[in-house]
């Protein structure tokens, strides 16, 4: 089958075209031909191995995973002996962060791990941008225990988590106000944001308001910019390790401190995640937002995009031909 490849770790460029063997299914698996792929600053981060923490997962000297690709939609082409919650010819999109495997023509994956059908309305391109973004958004909106009174700050409205972070905070009922580029107020808005706030031309912490919840999509503030801004036992998390790993530091000492904290959330996703999300897509509530849309034949490019720092929510890979 056909496959983006990548063999060691670097830019862009390391990712090539090959020809690969069909993943073979297992008792519990299904077989996806794969439609659509997102390429995000997961699948970056691990083909750069920016941070050499993302090695102990992915391979100490090589990544043994050739085929990055963790967010994907397809259509199910063959299923394992076990499989019972999936037919052939369901429409499928999904999240595996351990497996990847979307970059290629076909890809495998336990029928119990992060997949579900695809909501009637959403198609291939669409249902592919729905579970990367999203999924550290509702981890990171779960761990701050927002509620129907908050008031959240989303710093970072316009990329994948953040456009997210938006649509499910907005769902639960908070008040949100979010921070993007000037040129992207009105979209921001029209995922529901209450509050926009142009990072180009104005400074957020100059404000009387104070949140709950401030969450960095972007990891571009400090949690020391932010603390004066926090309600009591207010909440920051941000997406970024920050200067001198301080985020990781200041979760540990949180831990033992009463008051405005710092989280640093571990990220778990399992099937219910995936299926809250499907549900909140079936009932209009999250739509995730994309950006470009590249061939194929144009990872190298994406991936470029997808570093500029840039994108306006997702980018996605065409795969399948029918699309
Ligand atoms: N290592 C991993 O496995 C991993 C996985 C996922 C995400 N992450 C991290 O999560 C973060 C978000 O990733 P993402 O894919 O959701 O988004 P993204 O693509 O990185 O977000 C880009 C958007 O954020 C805007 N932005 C940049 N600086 C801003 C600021 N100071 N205030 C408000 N908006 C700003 C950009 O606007 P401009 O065009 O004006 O710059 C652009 O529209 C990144 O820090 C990323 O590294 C890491």
């Amino acid at each position: 089958m056909k496959a983006q490849v990548y063999t060691k770790y670097g830019p862009p460029e390391v990712v090539h075209l090959a020809t690969i063997a069909k993943p073979t299914v297992q008792k519990s698996d299904v077989l996806i031909k794969v439609m659509a792929a997102s390429v995000n600053r997961t699948d970056s981060g691990f083909r750069s191995a920016e941070y050499f923490v993302s090695r102990f997962f992915s391979g100490l000297f090589n990544p043994k995973q050739p085929v990055l690709g963790c967010e994907f939609s397809g259509i199910v082409s063959e299923i394992g002996a076990d499989v019972k919650k999936f037919k052939v010819g369901d429409r499928v999109f999904g999240f595996d962060d351990a497996g990847f495997g979307g970059h290629a023509a076909y890809k495998v994956i336990d029928e119990n791990k992060g997949i579900a059908k695809i909501p009637e309305k959403i198609d291939f391109i669409t249902a592919a941008a729905l579970s990367e973004g999203s999924h550290y958004a509702l981890g990171n909106i779960r761990a701050a225990k927002v509620d129907a009174n908050h008031h959240v700050l989303v710093i970072g409205g316009t990329g994948a988590i953040g456009s997210a972070a938006i649509q499910l905070i907005k769902a639960i009922g908070a008040k949100v106000t979010a921070v993007c580029p000037g040129a992207f107020l009105e979209t921001v808005k029209n995922l529901g944001a209450d509050r926009v706030v142009d990072y180009q031309t104005q400074d957020f912490t100059q404000t009387d308001e104070q949140y709950e919840f401030i969450f960095d999509a972007v990891g571009k503030s400090r949690f020391s910019i932010c603390k004066p801004l926090l309600k009591e036992n207010g909440i920051y998390i941000s997406t970024e390790l920050g200067p001198g790993l301080e985020n990781i530091f200041l979760a540990i000492k949180h831990q033992f401190t009463s008051g405005k904290k710092l989280l640093f959330p571990i990220p778990n996703f399992t099937q219910e995640d995936i299926k809250y999300l499907k549900l909140q897509a079936e009932l209009g509530h999250f739509l995730p937002l994309i950006d470009r849309v590249y061939e194929f034949d144009q990872i190298v490019e994406a991936y470029r995009y997808v570093e500029t720092g840039q994108k306006i929510g997702n980018v996605i890979l065409k795969v399948g031909e029918e699309l």
